[in-house]
């Protein structure tokens, strides 16, 4: 059976990883605790023991706004901890599927990024993840860099669990409405990530390189809360919506500056894959089932 090896398992998208393993599979996955990506020797050790078919890494350092303040830590998960991966795949001539973000962009776009267009990060996150990819294209082992964006789930912390909580505390909230992307399902970005595995398992071989992917259409997190809510009320996950204003990234100040546009061109993976994005709408809705 094929084998692959899933680190950061415990994470939003390695939890969907797990639960949506295909059969046929057989998948070994390891949270922070069991195999640390910082330490190099580590992850040789394990990837040579284990010798999986290839690798895909969720695991990373993605709390944005303590990055700016803590550039060591997220450099060494996001930069050295990826090269490490790429380094104990080396050993085996196995592939690497990775994880970025639509940070690696400065938002100052109109017009969906393409996976040609110039990365310029506005922050230490994006910047640290931006390395990340460089290592690991630079390492010369096949990869994939799934480049996504706003990711929700029913596990972990992310915007629809905020708002909830939100939602059931106060009848008003202030929520910004001059950004715009494209939120995410874990389970979708998990799904994909398993399809481009097993086409690489069928075939042979995949057409290597960065792919953008995110659920559609492109909205702002104001929008996106307005949604959570009805849904929520629809289905009794709350009782009723909190009055939702939209105001300004000025309005609401962060540590780490984010882009103003996120929205990705998803285009090259759905020709690649042959098949369209779900909505965020209907993601959102399945995940609002799970909770
Ligand atoms: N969340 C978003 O909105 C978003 C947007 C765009 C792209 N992405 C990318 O999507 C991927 C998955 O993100 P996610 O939302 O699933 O993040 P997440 O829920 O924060 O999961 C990341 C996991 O990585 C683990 N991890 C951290 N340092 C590690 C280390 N040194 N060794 C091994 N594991 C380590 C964490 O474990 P501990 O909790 O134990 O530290 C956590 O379980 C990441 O590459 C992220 O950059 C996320």
């Amino acid at each position: 059976m094929v084998k692959v090896l899933v680190t950061g398992a415990a994470g939003q998208v390695g939890r969907e990883l797990i639960k949506l393993a295909p059969a046929g599979l057989e998948v070994v996955g390891y949270n922070s605790s069991e195999l640390d990506i910082t330490n190099a020797q580590q992850v040789q050790q394990m990837v040579v023991e284990q010798a999986p078919a290839f690798i895909i890494n969720a695991a990373a350092y993605t709390a944005v706004d303590k990055a700016e303040g803590d550039a060591i830590c997220a450099y060494a998960v996001n930069e050295a901890g990826v090269q490490n991966l790429a380094q104990a795949a080396l050993i085996l001539n196995i592939p690497v599927f990775h994880i970025s973000t639509d940070y690696v962009f400065d938002g100052t776009s109109t017009a969906p990024y393409k996976e040609t267009d110039p990365v310029s990060p506005t922050g230490v996150y994006g910047a640290s993840k931006l390395a990340g990819e460089q290592a690991l294209a630079n390492s010369g082992v096949k990869h994939i860099i799934l480049r996504t964006s706003w990711v929700f789930g029913a596990e972990g912390n992310n915007f629809v669990k905020t708002m909830l909580r939100l939602g059931k505390e106060r009848d008003t909230l202030g929520v910004v409405a001059d950004q715009y992307g494209c939120p995410t399902s874990a389970a979708s970005i998990a799904k994909v990530l398993w399809q481009l595995a097993q086409k690489y398992t069928a075939e042979g071989e995949l057409l290597w390189g960065i792919y953008h992917f995110s659920n559609s259409p492109a909205t702002t997190w104001h929008g996106f809360a307005c949604e959570i809510f009805k849904q929520a009320v629809e289905i009794g996950v709350l009782d009723r919506a909190p009055v939702v204003n939209a105001i300004k990234t000025s309005d609401y100040p962060t540590p780490a500056k984010r882009p103003a546009w996120s929205v990705m061109d998803g285009s090259a993976l759905e020709n690649l894959l042959g098949s369209n994005v779900a909505s965020w709408q209907q993601e959102l809705s399945a995940v609002l089932e799970r909770l």
